[in-house]
């Protein structure tokens, strides 16, 4: 047996001035600033900067970068008929990889990757992608769609064309803080696979369709949808120690738990969960932050002695359900929040690139003869 890193665990294949994560103590912090204090005080559009500029912006900065991000939410011509010939029974997740994709062909210089260039681009996705999916949720619902307003933030603009009304300040400021706390977490399966794409000198729609791919996944950004399935599937909180005791007995992963590198409890969680028990009582969902904090409870007894506490998907499953979005929306919100991320880790890697090519040891046979098919 070869003795190697397996799913490269515990190898630092980049470096990084965005995210710094202790998995010991629990830290994140975007370039230096704790993540606690950007969800508490920040806004999405300076935490954008922020990371891909590596400090936070000044008051005509941050108007003219957020005039710029507002400025994109538009789709290009053709784009809106292409999505509305998908089929309505899409997952929001294959489509947003889908008309991610699209969008390079509206693109006259999709392979320029000149960092100012892929800047601009990322820009561009970034500010159109939540109209895509504010678009294609209202054509499956059989409602007319919501163009963007450019006097709107991201928060409340996405909201805005989701539901055709504006948010109230409570749910934009809570959108807000899930795109914040999702923004960037250092090299996760999706930014990992989006700077490896690049680093053959691809271009960023390709590197991005790759991250959406990965971050489908149910042990990545699909755990937040398996979250809620589980809120669901246990009838009533006193349900949920044996449900949870049933689950660790079969050896079956508890969705929102565990992490890779988090052995101490996920800072992002934290923020969730007071946001999360802010929204349940807001919109008559106490049962469900109820049945949130019982798992935790069960959890934290069984299995936070081996660093298993929950992570950013676990109360971002409630708050989303307060927010008011449909179950297949949870992880296409999280690829609009981490867009942010890895667009500044392709400008990272563009910056200083190194194709990544790892090596696999062959533990095949050798020296095998070719036998003729009337042999086989
Ligand atoms: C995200 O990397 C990032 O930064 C990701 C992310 C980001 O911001 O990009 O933070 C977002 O993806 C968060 C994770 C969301 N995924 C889930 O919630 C799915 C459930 N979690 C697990 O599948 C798991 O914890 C992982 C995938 C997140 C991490 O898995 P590892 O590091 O590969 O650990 P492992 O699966 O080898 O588990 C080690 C042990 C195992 O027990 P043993 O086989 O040693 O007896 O811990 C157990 C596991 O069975 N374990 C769990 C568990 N997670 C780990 N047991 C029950 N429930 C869980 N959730």
């Amino acid at each position: 047996m070869t003795d190697y890193a397996k799913g490269l665990e515990g190898v630092i294949a980049a470096e990084t001035r965005m995210s710094y994560i202790d998995g010991q103590k629990g830290i994140l912090e975007y370039v230096g600033i704790p993540i606690g204090e950007l969800a508490s005080k920040g806004t999405f559009e300076e935490t954008v900067f922020l990371l891909w500029n590596q400090r936070l912006p000044n008051r005509d900065e941050l108007a003219e970068f957020a005039r710029n991000m507002h400025a994109h939410t538009g789709l290009p011509a053709g784009m809106t008929n292409r999505l509305l010939a998908l089929p309505m029974q899409a997952h929001p997740m294959h489509v947003m990889r889908t008309m991610i994709s699209a969008l390079s062909m509206h693109d006259e210089d999709p392979n320029n990757i000149e960092l100012d260039a892929v800047r601009d681009k990322a820009m561009k996705i970034l500010s159109r992608a939540p109209t895509i999916i504010a678009y294609f949720d209202r054509y499956r619902r059989g409602l007319p769609l919501i163009d963007p307003k450019p006097d709107l933030d991201f928060a409340h603009n996405f909201l805005y064309m989701l539901n055709g009304a504006e948010p109230t300040e409570a749910m934009a400021r809570a959108f807000e803080i899930c795109m914040i706390t999702h923004a960037d977490h250092g090299l996760n399966n999706s930014t990992f696979t989006a700077r490896v794409i690049i680093s053959t000198l691809s271009d960023i729609y390709s590197a991005l369709t790759g991250a959406i791919g990965s971050l489908r996944g149910p042990l990545h950004g699909g755990a937040n949808e398996g979250v809620m399935r589980m809120l669901w599937e246990i009838p009533t909180v006193d349900d949920v120690e044996p449900y949870i005791l049933g689950k660790l007995e079969r050896k079956e992963k508890v969705m929102g738990f565990g992490h890779r590198v988090y052995k101490a409890h996920d800072p992002r969680a934290a923020e969730l969960k007071k946001l999360a028990g802010q929204l349940a009582r807001d919109t008559g969902n106490e049962e469900l932050y109820e049945k949130s904090t019982r798992i935790e409870q069960v959890m934290e007894r069984a299995v936070g002695s081996r660093g298993i506490y929950a992570n950013v998907d676990f109360y971002s499953a409630t708050t989303y359900h307060c927010i008011g979005l449909k179950l297949d929306l949870f992880t296409p919100m999280f690829v609009l929040a981490r867009l942010a991320g890895w667009s500044g880790h392709i400008l990272e890697q563009l910056a200083d690139n190194r194709l990544f090519r790892p090596k696999a040891a062959y533990v095949g046979p050798h020296d095998q003869p070719y036998t003729p098919i009337e042999q086989r």
